[in-house]
C-alpha cells in the first residue's frame, strides 16, 4: 500500500536547508542582510495555504483576463477538443472569476489580486530548458514548441488542497508528446519543474526572500507520461493570462493544485525525487505524491467536501471530493 500525501515527505527539511535557500536567494535578488531583516520581520510560513473562507468578490471587470501570450498571430486558439475530455459533472466556472481568483506566491499571498500584480510580467520571449538524464537535451522557444506540438482543449476540474475548487478548460499538449521527444534514459525516474525566479517583478519573491524560491514541482516518470498530464499554454480558447502561469504551466487533475507548477522555465529528468517548494516550506502538510484523496484530511482541515467555485467565489457549491478528484479510472493503477 503505498504511502499517501502528505505522509510521505521525501526528504527532512530542517531550517538550515530554508536558510541557506534563503541566503542563495538574497545574493541573487542582491539584498543586504541588513534589507532582508527588514523584510523578514512579521513573516512566518506555517500559515500560509488557509482552508477556504474567503468571502471577498473577484476583482475585474469584462475586460478580459489580461496578460501577455506566446507572442504571435498566428491562431493556436481555440485548440481542436479532446472528446474524451469535453464534459464535465459540472458547469465551467466562469473566466472571470477563475482568472481573478488565483493562487501564484510569486505576486501575491492574497488570491484576488493576482491579475492586476502580473500585469508587467513578460511571458514573451520564453524559453524552457529540458534536460536532465535525457538523450536530447535541448533550450525550447515556448512559442516554437507550441506550434509544433499537438494542442488540443480539455475540460478539467481542478482541485486546490484548500479545498475550494473550479472547472477549466485548458488547451495544451500531452506532457508525454515532450517526453517522447527528449528521449528520457532509463534511470530517468522523476521529472522536476521549475518556475521563473525574478523578484524585481515578482513581488512576493521580492517580500519573501526567506522562501525557498524558486518555486519547484514533480513527478514521478509514469505520473508525467500518464495521458492526464498537460503542459497547458491556453484557457478559456486563448494564451494564458499572466495570473494563471503564462506561458506554460503543468496540469496534473488528479492532484492537489499545487503540484501544477505555472510558468515553467526549466524540466529537468532526474533518479532521485525533486525537493519541491512547499514541502520544503512546509514538510508536514505538502507531499510529494499529493493526490486528491477525500479521507486523508489535511493536519489542519477536512478534504471530505470542497466548495465548487462556477459563478461567485461568495456563494461556492459544497460537493463531495471525489477520489483522485473523479479521475481514478486513469490513474488509480499508479497507486496500487
Ligand atoms: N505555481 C507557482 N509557480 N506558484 C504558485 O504559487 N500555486 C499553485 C499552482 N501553481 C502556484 C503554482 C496552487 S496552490 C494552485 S491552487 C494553482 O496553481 C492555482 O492555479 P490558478 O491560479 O490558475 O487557478
Amino acid at each position: 500500500m503505498p504511502k499517501r500525501g502528505w505522509e510521505m515527505p521525501e526528504r527532512n527539511a530542517t531550517s538550515e536547508d530554508v536558510y541557506v535557500n534563503r541566503r542563495k536567494f538574497l545574493k541573487t535578488a542582491g539584498l543586504s542582510s541588513l534589507g532582508a531583516a527588514a523584510l523578514l520581520t512579521g513573516c512566518g510560513h506555517e500559515k500560509i495555504f488557509e482552508p477556504f473562507e474567503d468571502t471577498s468578490s473577484p476583482v475585474g471587470g469584462g475586460s478580459g483576463t489580461g496578460g501577455s501570450n506566446t507572442g504571435s498571430n498566428e491562431p493556436l486558439y481555440p485548440a481542436r477538443v479532446n472528446d474524451a475530455f469535453k464534459e464535465l459533472d459540472r458547469p465551467l466556472t466562469d473566466e472571470i472569476i477563475a482568472g481573478s481568483y488565483n493562487n501564484f506566491y510569486e505576486f501575491s499571498q492574497g488570491k484576488t489580486g493576482i491579475m492586476k500584480l502580473a500585469e508587467s510580467f513578460s511571458a514573451n520571449p520564453w524559453t524552457v530548458t529540458v534536460d536532465g538524464l535525457v538523450r536530447n537535451p535541448k533550450t525550447y522557444d515556448l512559442d516554437d514548441l507550441a506550434r509544433r506540438m499537438p494542442l488540443e482543449e480539455r475540460l478539467y476540474r481542478l482541485r486546490c488542497v484548500e479545498a475550494w475548487s473550479m472547472a477549466i478548460p485548458w488547451t495544451g499538449f500531452p506532457m508525454k508528446a515532450l517526453i517522447d521527444e527528449v528521449e528520457p534514459l532509463s534511470n530517468a525516474s522523476y521529472v522536476k519543474m521549475t518556475t521563473f525566479i525574478d523578484p524585481q517583478t515578482a513581488p512576493g519573491q521580492w517580500n519573501n526572500p526567506q522562501w525557498p524560491w524558486p518555486y519547484v514541482e514533480g513527478l514521478r516518470m509514469e505520473e508525467a507520461m500518464n495521458e492526464l498530464s498537460l503542459l497547458a499554454t491556453g484557457i478559456y480558447g486563448h494564451a494564458l493570462p499572466n495570473q494563471h502561469g503564462a506561458p506554460v504551466r503543468l496540469v496534473v487533475p488528479w492532484k492537489y493544485g499545487f503540484k501544477n507548477i505555472k510558468s515553467i522555465v526549466r524540466i529537468e529528468f532526474t533518479d532521485t525525487a525533486p525537493v519541491t517548494f512547499w514541502n520544503t516550506l512546509v514538510p508536514a502538510e505538502y507531499g510529494f505524491v499529493a493526490n486528491v484523496e477525500p479521507d486523508v484530511p489535511h493536519p489542519r482541515w477536512s478534504q471530505a467536501n470542497e466548495r465548487f467555485i462556477s459563478k461567485n467565489v461568495s456563494s461556492p457549491e459544497m460537493r463531495p471530493t471525489l477520489p483522485y478528484n473523479g479521475y481514478e479510472q486513469y490513474v488509480g493503477h499508479l497507486y496500487i
